[in-house]
């Protein structure tokens, strides 16, 4: 329904703000005569006439004020500032000098009544496609910066796919259920953001890192297809793809296994690019795990491209160069056409895999000139036919690069990763128009963590191992595979699920391979445990990070450009200035310390 029906439905005694809007007036709308409301984008003069492009959700219009038709009219209009609201009548008119640029580029707005709604101060930042407003000040006058197009797209795309997911998910029973915010806090998974209670003195609120407990009590209750749109809270460190505060499209179905879930998500993924980009998705590829991490180094593979790893530690042993030697893993990437790369680019590389954030000690090189050479950084220590083994383990061509990296398993694949996604940006073969999409399955269940001395769940503590596997449990618990899957686009996890434990005795057992004891699990997770016990049905679910989503298919670098009122890289929000210190009354009031360093401020 056009938005002009609503507008002229209305009490028609009553002087309407506007009967049309910057975005719709056409050639076929010549002479009408109209009312139009909006912001002054800018104005400019040219001899006896005055332009004044008036801007509102839907476009841009042109007005034209003319000093022979109407000297006042004019002095008036040229009082008019950016930013100032105002609402014209005037006839549509066919435009001289036309602009294919503008929907609404034929016409202008020969305006004969022009009344100032608010005028406004300068703002502090240009309110056009291209701002002059660096991140800080956009952040803080955020209302003013998603008047701009690129902001407003973006949220006008996160409407379309969420409405589109209601719509998909809808028309296959599933029913929209809210869960509190305000619940308790559970040790397993991400830091919590809590919230002191005012009537129960030194006890506390967490909110939910994800409505998981609720939607499994749900099913319990035999609902048996839930989903929900809805705001998780996770006091992580921040990254382009994560906020504190960010949106799932949460879902969760009883009487499924796991191949039902990957079908009908699978199912919307399709949808979502059809409907709102009109792409066509194949079959989503299933990856396991241990595939991802041995050719990509990553359970998040960027699978528009390849440059998988060849593993070369077989072919490097014994021949006196100890660092190859004493490494568990010898790795390599074959950069196509890169043999020609400079001593100085590949000082650059070696650069990029030694800072901090990836940690290893050297970067190895072969290049396969184009004469058909083999030059390496360690050529003393390997004759041309050892090297040879390298370049046809690795198929490389004459023009190739080979970048070898050595260390421990683990770590040495994820750095070879890192090394990989940035190969692919410098050769453009991260294309954003491009989608690769897949799922990776066959997740561990379990993580040792070191520093703690025990196994952790790798996705969470009730995700059911595959049942083949349970056996393993006490005696290799980390060769535990679960049925728990992640969709991945772009080498972005943009979802993630498994099938549940249903029985509470597998859910107990899993609570003693964490390390909690009868009693803990108990505390922490009686409430479940106790509802298992009243006819739970086998089910499952996957989360979807909305954010991401829509992030990816808007082209944005970070999840930051399509939320309305983000966290900036502090995790503040500046406009509202949130997280921002409280009075000593309010702390009284909830039984918070004040600390000494604040009773003097
Ligand atoms: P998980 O923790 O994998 O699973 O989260 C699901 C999806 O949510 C998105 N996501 C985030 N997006 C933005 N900022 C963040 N900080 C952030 N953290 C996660 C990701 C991720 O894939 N309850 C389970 C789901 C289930 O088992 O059904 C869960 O929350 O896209």
């Amino acid at each position: 329904m056009p938005l002009n029906y609503y507008l002229c439905s209305q009490n028609t005694q009553k002087i309407m703000y506007r009967t049309k809007t910057c975005g719709e007036l056409r050639i076929e709308n010549l002479n009408e005569k109209v009312v139009l409301a909006g912001w002054v984008q800018k104005s400019r003069k040219f001899g006896g006439m005055l332009f004044v492009d008036l801007r509102d959700r839907y476009g841009i219009t042109q007005l034209v004020f003319n000093r022979e038709i109407n000297a006042a009219l004019q002095d008036s209009a040229e009082q008019l500032g950016r930013e100032w609201v105002i609402q014209v009548q005037g006839v549509v008119t066919e435009r001289e000098n036309k602009n294919p640029n503008l929907a609404t580029g034929d016409v202008e707005i020969i305006v004969s009544e022009l009344q100032v709604l608010n005028p406004a101060e300068t703002p502090p930042f240009t309110i056009e496609d291209e701002s002059d407003g660096g991140d800080d000040i956009r952040m803080k006058y955020r209302y003013l910066d998603l008047r701009r197009n690129p902001v407003k797209r973006n949220l006008e795309l996160r409407h379309q796919m969420a409405f589109a997911v209601r719509q998909y998910l809808n028309e296959r029973h599933f029913l929209e259920v809210e869960t509190p915010v305000l619940v308790s806090s559970t040790p397993e998974g991400a830091r919590d953001f809590v919230v002191p209670s005012r009537l129960h003195q030194g006890h506390f609120y967490a909110l939910p890192q994800s409505p998981q407990l609720f939607k499994q009590l749900l099913m319990v209750s035999g609902f048996d297809r839930y989903f929900q749109i809805v705001k998780c809270f996770r006091d992580e460190d921040l990254r382009a793809d994560r906020q504190p505060e960010f949106t799932q499209i949460d879902c969760e179905m009883s009487f499924i296994e796991q191949e039902d879930v990957l079908h009908l998500f699978e199912g919307l993924i399709k949808y979502l690019f059809k409907t709102i980009k009109n792409i066509d998705i194949p079959a989503l590829p299933r990856m396991p795990y241990s595939d991802a991490m041995r050719l990509y180094g990553s359970d998040k593979p960027d699978t528009r491209f390849g440059m998988t790893f060849v593993e070369l530690k077989d072919l490097t042993q014994g021949k006196g160069f100890g660092v190859f030697d004493n490494a568990e893993y010898v790795g390599a990437i074959c950069v196509k056409g890169c043999a020609g790369y400079t001593r100085k680019q590949l000082d650059e590389l070696t650069e990029f895999v030694r800072r901090p954030q990836i940690g290893a000690a050297g970067l190895i090189y072969l290049r396969y000139e184009q004469d058909g050479a083999l030059k390496s950084s360690v050529d003393k220590f390997y004759s041309q036919d050892d090297l040879q083994k390298w370049a046809d383990r690795a198929e490389m061509k004459s023009g190739d690069l080979l970048l070898v990296l050595c260390g421990s398993t683990e770590k040495t694949q994820k750095q070879l990763g890192e090394l990989r996604l940035e190969m692919g940006a410098r050769l453009g073969l991260r294309d954003k128009n491009r989608f690769s999409c897949l799922w990776v399955v066959d997740f561990p269940l379990l993580e040792y963590d070191e520093e703690a001395g025990r196994f952790f769940a790798k996705h969470h503590p009730f995700t059911s191992p595959k049942p083949e596997d349970i056996p393993l449990l006490d005696s290799r618990p980390a060769d535990v595979r679960a049925n728990a899957y992640d969709m991945v686009i772009n080498g972005v996890e943009v979802g993630g699920g498994s099938i549940r434990i249903h029985n509470s005795d597998l859910q107990k057992k899993m609570f003693t391979t964490l390390g909690f004891t009868a009693e803990q699990a108990q505390a922490q997770f009686g409430f479940l445990m106790n509802a298992f016990k009243y006819g739970a049905p086998p089910h499952g679910g996957i989360a979807f990070g909305l954010d991401r989503l829509v992030s990816l298919f808007a082209g944005l670098d970070s999840i930051r450009d399509c939320i309305a009122f983000p966290k900036n890289n502090a995790g503040k929000d500046v406009m509202i200035d949130a997280p921002s210190p409280i009075s000593k009354e309010q702390m009284d009031e909830l039984h918070l310390a004040f600390s000494a360093e604040q009773q003097n401020q």
